[in-house]
């Protein structure tokens, strides 16, 4: 079968590997209809993670059921799936309880694993005809229609970028009437964005510095902040005063809940072009209202082989403590639990109250993989969100 395979740094190539096949009773084999490029992946493109040559990326799969192991039950041959990034045993004590990302069972060396990324497993990654799924009853997601049919954008987006926005929104403890700050106007946050709007908040900011992309925020509901013209903190300020702060909020200013949708390889507002890792977590700090709370689905990776200034090659990072003490902010972090949203997401689609696939801006094959990935990583195209189809 032919697959995106990493070959160094800010280089991947489309290469013949080996098909995937059925290894354990309980495994699927899907063949992939569409498999969409992350901001996680470049991380690992731009030779920060610590993949390796060969490591076949992508884990934002949408495909068709092609072959299962004899254990399988409820999965057969033919059955539309998306597969959550975050694979899961599905029975395990944090499974369970809803906590998939967290999984005991499927990465020897730590809870959670992943499709397709370094660190995250031995699983091989999406960007491919052919994927194996492992304990296919737990991780393949059902879905209705045909490939290539109007949903297709949609669904794939229930693999990560649409649950990882929601689960973002969870993270925040976003609520009906809150004001929300999203840091990153990627698919992630631009869908974290439109998810705390679905939920009822009164006022949504998104912050970035590219054109398309805040314009993106704009059309879905949001109020873009462009950094490039200043704080965002300050220009948030502003604009809530301007709106006419709620009886007794003069003291306020800021905002209920905060999400970060940037992560570590945040950029530098002092200084345009260089990174500063910890630029997020000290906006948010500033940013958020006393009480509230930050929800941080931007990934900090527990090694980076080449740290921004405040930041350690073993994930250690400058944080406010004491602003965050001082308002009895709450901060919460993670990868999505997919598993506790995939479904209910899948149902906000299929019946039409959500169309997360408008973040979708590029499609390509698997041979446009090389240029889409340059493309993405310059944020430059217009690129948002590129999906490739196998
Ligand atoms: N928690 C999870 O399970 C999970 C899942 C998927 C992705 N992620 C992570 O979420 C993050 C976003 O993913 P994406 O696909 O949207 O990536 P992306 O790279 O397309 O988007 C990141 C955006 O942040 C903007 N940005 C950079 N510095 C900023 C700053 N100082 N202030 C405001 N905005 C800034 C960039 O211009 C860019 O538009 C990545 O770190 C990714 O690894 C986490
Ligand atoms: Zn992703
Ligand atoms: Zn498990």
């Amino acid at each position: 079968m032919r697959a995106v395979v990493y070959e160094d740094v800010r280089t991947v190539g489309v290469h013949d590997v080996p098909d995937a096949t059925i290894e354990r009773d309980s495994d699927a084999v899907v063949r992939v209809t569409s498999s969409a490029l992350c901001g996680s992946d470049l991380h690992m493109y731009d030779g920060r993670t610590g993949a390796t040559p060969g490591l076949v990326p992508g884990h934002e799969p949408l495909g068709v059921v092609e072959q299962v192991g004899r254990a399988v039950e409820t999965v057969t041959p033919g059955m539309r799936v998306v597969l959550p990034t975050h694979l899961y045993c599905g029975t395990c004590h944090m499974c369970a309880r809803g906590l998939s990302a967290a999984c005991l069972r499927a990465r020897r060396d730590g809870p959670g694993a992943a499709y397709g990324y370094a660190g995250m497993g031995p699983y091989r990654g999406a960007q491919a005809q052919l994927l194996r799924v492992p304990w296919a009853d737990a991780n393949c997601i059902r879905l209705p229609g045909e490939p290539g049919d109007a949903f297709e954008d949609d669904f794939v987006l229930l693999a990560d970028a649409f649950v990882t926005g929601w689960h973002a929104t969870v993270l925040a403890d976003v609520r009906a009437g809150d004001t929300v700050a999203v840091f990153g106007a990627g698919a992630v946050g631009l869908l974290a964005a439109y998810s705390a709007l679905l939920q009822g908040a009164r006022e949504v900011y998104c912050i970035d510095d590219i054109g398309v992309r805040l314009d993106m925020a704009g059309n879905l509901g949001a109020t873009p902040v462009d950094f490039r013209l200043g704080d965002p903190v300050e220009q948030i300020r502003e604009h809530r005063n301007l709106t006419g702060l709620p009886l007794g909020e003069a003291k306020l200013g800021g905002v209920d809940k905060v999400i970060d949708a940037v992560g570590f390889q945040a950029h530098d507002r002092a200084r345009p072009g260089r990174e500063r890792p910890d630029q997020v977590i000290s906006d948010a700090a500033r940013l958020v209202n006393p009480a509230g709370t930050v929800g941080v689905a931007g990934v900090y990776p527990l090694r980076d082989l080449d740290p921004g200034p405040g930041a350690t090659p073993d994930g250690n990072l400058t944080v406010p403590w004491g602003a965050f003490f001082g308002k009895g902010a709450t901060v919460r972090f993670g990868r999505t639990h997919d598993r506790r949203y995939t479904t209910p997401l899948r149902d906000l689609i299929t019946s039409g109250r959500a169309r997360p696939g408008v973040v979708v801006t590029h499609h390509g094959t698997l041979d446009d993989a090389p240029e889409l990935y340059r493309q993405f990583d310059r944020r430059d195209d217009g690129v948002v969100k590129a999906v490739l189809h196998p």
